[in-house]
């Protein structure tokens, strides 16, 4: 199982994760989700009119106060459902959530299949989700129709044409949506907790923001011309990606023997690439603690040294979507509101995804208040 390195390493699953999700040997599809990302990242105007206003609208307008590790979480998989699966309906959503809040939480844990244990609430959880899945999979493909409202993998499965794959489609959906839970709504997460904690930043982004707001109608969407406006917002969220990566790293299994750093690595090891030690480096990040986006302006980042999306031949194909969904978070954030940290030095715990203890709650300060 797995695709080969020419350095000799070839790709492996957690334990959790390869019984969750590949048990019926289909690894997710790369060119399957790039075709998929690339038709979103395309067409990013429909974020910014759809599920970001409304869920500001709905979540933070009015509000003194709102936990952003939740709120994170909510939208990504709402952007998840309305992007991906052309779901606009809330109540279907939340529906689908739940499960799938199980689901994410048994994905890296031990693999012991005990009632009252998170891997087996989330087999329950992924057996429910890929029934609805294919209950969802044989409408698209009974109503089979070029309606604008569908949403991309829909659409690309249509595409494919494939018969009787219901199941498997179903794990790749629920393969996919699961890429980008955790790791988009820790990203948000974090980005959000350094504008609010260091107000130089914050003023930075606003400048940038508030220019690329001035030139807009009123509501008028972001589009892509926007996005590729927003350099130093996006050096601020490399930064962050840098110091808190959400995905810790990946495996690797040896299947020739190579020599690293003057030690032996034999064949059939397992090794683990570790993004958090390697930002940490300050060979490639001098004074690696300090939070500095300006060490993303030029070229001068080495190669692998900097890899919040892995790097390689299974580098995340999720980037562009990662990026434009937390760019329009941060326009649509800092354009309308000042924050503040509730807790100034709520603690950051681990295990197994990074993430503020209390779901970093922060006040909102609207900008016409100040
Ligand atoms: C900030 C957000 C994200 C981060 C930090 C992240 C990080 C990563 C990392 C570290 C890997 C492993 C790469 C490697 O082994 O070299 C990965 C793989 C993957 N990611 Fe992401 N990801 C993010 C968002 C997404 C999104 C939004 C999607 C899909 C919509 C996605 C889909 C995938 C898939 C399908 C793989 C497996 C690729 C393969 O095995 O070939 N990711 N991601």
């Amino acid at each position: 199982m797995g695709e080969e390195y020419s350095i000799g390493l070839v790709f492996v699953w957690p334990p959790a994760l390869l019984l969750l999700v590949v048990e019926i040997q289909t690894q997710i599809d790369k060119q399957f989700s790039l075709l998929a990302v690339d038709d979103w990242t395309r067409n990013p105007p429909e974020v910014a009119r759809g599920n970001y206003r409304l869920h500001l609208k709905t979540h933070w307008v009015g509000q003194q106060v709102v936990e952003v590790h939740p709120f994170a979480k909510d939208l990504t998989f709402a952007l998840a459902c309305r992007l991906l699966l052309g779901i606009d309906d809330e109540e279907a959503i939340a529906q689908l959530q739940k499960p799938f809040g199980h689901f994410s939480a048994g994905l890296l844990s031990l693999p012991i299949d005990l009632p009252g244990t998170n891997f087996r609430r989330a087999i329950k959880a992924a057996k429910e989700l890929r029934k609805e899945f294919e209950v969802m999979i044989k409408r698209w493909k009974r109503d089979r129709s070029p309606s604008q409202s569908q949403g991309i993998l829909s659409q690309h499965l249509l595409e494919l044409n494939e018969e009787g794959q219901e199941s498997d489609m179903a794990t790749r959906i629920l393969a996919l949506i699961s890429a980008s839970y955790d790791n988009v709504s820790t990203a948000m997460t974090f980005v959000v907790k350094y504008l609010a904690e260091m107000p130089n930043v914050y003023d930075a982004v606003l400048r940038e923001q508030s220019e690329i707001a001035k030139a807009k109608e009123v509501d008028e969407p972001l589009n892509w011309d926007d996005i590729q406006k927003m350099r130093y917002s996006w050096n601020v969220a490399s930064e962050v990606l840098r110091l808190h990566p959400p995905a810790n790293g990946a495996f690797r299994e040896v299947i020739t023997n190579f020599t690293y750093a003057g030690f032996l690595i034999p064949k059939g090891w397992k090794l683990h690439w570790n993004a958090f030690a390697t930002h940490k480096s300050p060979e490639y990040f001098p004074d690696a603690g300090k939070f500095d986006p300006s060490r993303f302006e030029g070229n001068g980042l080495v190669p692998y040294s900097y890899v919040p999306f892995g790097g390689g031949a299974h580098m995340c194909p999720g980037k562009e979507y990662a990026r434009i969904a937390i760019l329009v978070l941060m326009h649509n954030v800092v354009t309308k509101f000042k924050l503040q940290k509730v807790f100034p030095d709520e603690k950051v715990i681990g295990l197994p995804v990074l993430r503020p203890a209390k779901g970093l709650p922060i006040h909102l300060y609207p900008h016409q208040q100040l």
